[in-house]
């Protein structure tokens, strides 16, 4: 199974996101969002950790650039932060944040390193929390103007958008469980932030097009339902609830057209759908060159009348659905490990969903990394050849697809460093570099070495 290569042209390369690794929140005039009042907000976040200080990549940027060329990246997925671009939301655009991505984006170019930009990865600016958030629907018109505004200023340089960040996570745990901020529990108001997401990243895909934006995409975190018996008719029908709650209802109407009937009848028990009005379909539908995918692990599921279902995260299953208990081994989070999901994943929706490129814009592990590692002089190196297994595992699942006939662009890590994982604040450990909270120094894993030596070859 060694000798694995990968397409001419694959793009290889790691991800982040603003909140998790910038800090500086309070810098040129970065306004609040609602991660920094959810942080604050006793209970919420393992500890009380924020994003203040984070990676403090704001002032060490040029520093990661440099690391991330000496790894041999070809690919940079970072997010930009609202709050930055326009500290109350709606208002004038405050060039100074902007000044930030443009180093970046230039510090980049200058070694090589394709940046691609996630225009919303969860830090909605507090101004827009305040009057209702993604249950607003003059928020989605509010996300088309700020992308406008991000595009004019680096979209000369940038050529890959990608529009949300797993808005599966912002409608149902920051709306319906209330794990993420903005920390509601409303089943009702999850599934309207649902739409109301879709018809930001419509608008916005369709003012890129306009400005002449080259790739437009969205990133989802589809994930790969499995029946707990393959065998039962009652699993086989939970399976296909929590994939319509999961699934079909962002990846239809961004790419089949319109909302499947059979999760607008789930959703019209739980909530009058009338924020879905006349028109919003199609603009939701506008064309998209790139899906990202983000996969960690899969979903087992089986019917059962009774069943605890998936609280505010999956609305309505309570007494239908039993969601199984991860099987070891797992990772950090506690998650199960399973590449084969991913070939699943990556072939459903080629099948399904045809004719769009995908990218894998997220896939990686927490482990704990050995203890002691944390302090000055302790950053001896971390042997985390647990996670090197993941990898490895999950590349070669993606190698499966391609083998299989999809079309997959790219992989992406999560992630570069250790960082804000939020609800779990600093004690999960995503990053192929480690970074000493302490002192910010970063040092590379054995599997950010391992990783380079993948890019350099091509291949496992
Ligand atoms: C998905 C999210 O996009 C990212 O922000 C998060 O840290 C990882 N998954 C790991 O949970």
């Amino acid at each position: 199974m060694s000798n694995l290569r990968f397409p001419e042209n694959f793009l290889w390369g790691a991800a982040t996101a603003a909140y998790q690794i910038e800090g500086a929140a309070r810098d040129d005039g970065r306004g609040p969002s609602i991660w920094d009042t959810f942080s604050r907000t006793p209970g919420k976040v393992h500890q009380g950790h924020t994003g203040d200080v984070a990676c403090d990549h704001y002032h060490r940027y040029a520093d990661d650039v440099a690391l991330m060329a000496e790894l041999g990246l070809r690919a940079y997925r970072f997010s930009v932060a609202w709050p930055r671009i326009q500290p109350d939301g709606a208002g004038p655009v405050n060039p100074r944040g902007l000044d930030f991505y443009d180093r970046l984006v230039d510090t980049l170019l200058d070694r090589g390193i394709d940046p691609i930009v996630t225009l919303y990865h969860w830090d909605l600016p507090q101004a827009l929390g305040d009057r209702g958030g993604w249950t607003n629907r003059e928020t989605a018109e509010h996300f088309a103007t700020y992308a406008t505004a991000v595009h004019a200023r680096l979209g000369d340089r940038v050529g890959t958008w990608t529009t949300l960040n797993e808005p599966w996570c912002s409608a149902y745990l920051g709306y319906g469980n209330g794990v993420h901020a903005p920390g509601e529990q409303d089943p009702a108001a999850a599934f309207t932030a649902v739409h109301h997401l879709l018809l930001g990243h419509g608008l916005a895909a369709r003012a890129l097009r306009a400005a002449g934006a080259e790739t437009i995409g969205i990133t989802l975190n589809p994930a790969d339902v499995r029946p707990a018996d393959p065998a039962s008719a009652a699993d086989a029908a939970a399976v296909r609830l929590v994939d319509g709650l999961h699934n079909r209802i962002f990846l239809d109407p961004l790419l089949a057209g319109g909302y499947p009937e059979d999760v607008l009848e789930h959703v019209g028990g739980i909530v009058e759908p009338s924020f879905v009005r006349d028109g919003d379909e199609k603009l939701i539908a506008a064309p998209i060159d790139l899906l990202g995918i983000n996969y960690y692990q899969p979903t087992y599921v089986a019917g059962r009348p009774g069943g605890a279902g998936g609280g505010g995260a999956y609305p309505g299953t309570e007494g239908a659905v039993e969601f199984l208990p991860p099987v070891g081994p797992l990772t950090d989070m506690g998650w199960m490990i399973e590449p084969a999901g991913l070939t699943r994943l990556l072939e459903r929706i080629a099948t399904d969903y045809p004719g769009v490129p995908l990218l894998i814009t997220e896939n990686g592990a927490a482990f704990p990394d050995k203890a002691g590692m944390d302090g000055p002089g302790g950053a001896g190196g971390v042997v985390d050849t647990d996670r090197i297994a993941y990898l490895d595992g999950h590349l070669r699942a993606a190698h499966e697809a391609i083998a299989r006939g999809v079309d997959l662009r790219g992989y992406l890590v999560w992630s570069l460093l250790d960082n804000f994982e939020w609800a779990e604040g600093y004690r999960k450990r995503f990053g192929i570099v480690h970074v000493d909270y302490l002192t910010q120094r970063r040092t590379p894993k054995a599997s950010a070495r391992w990783y380079q030596e993948v890019i350099s070859r091509n291949g496992l």
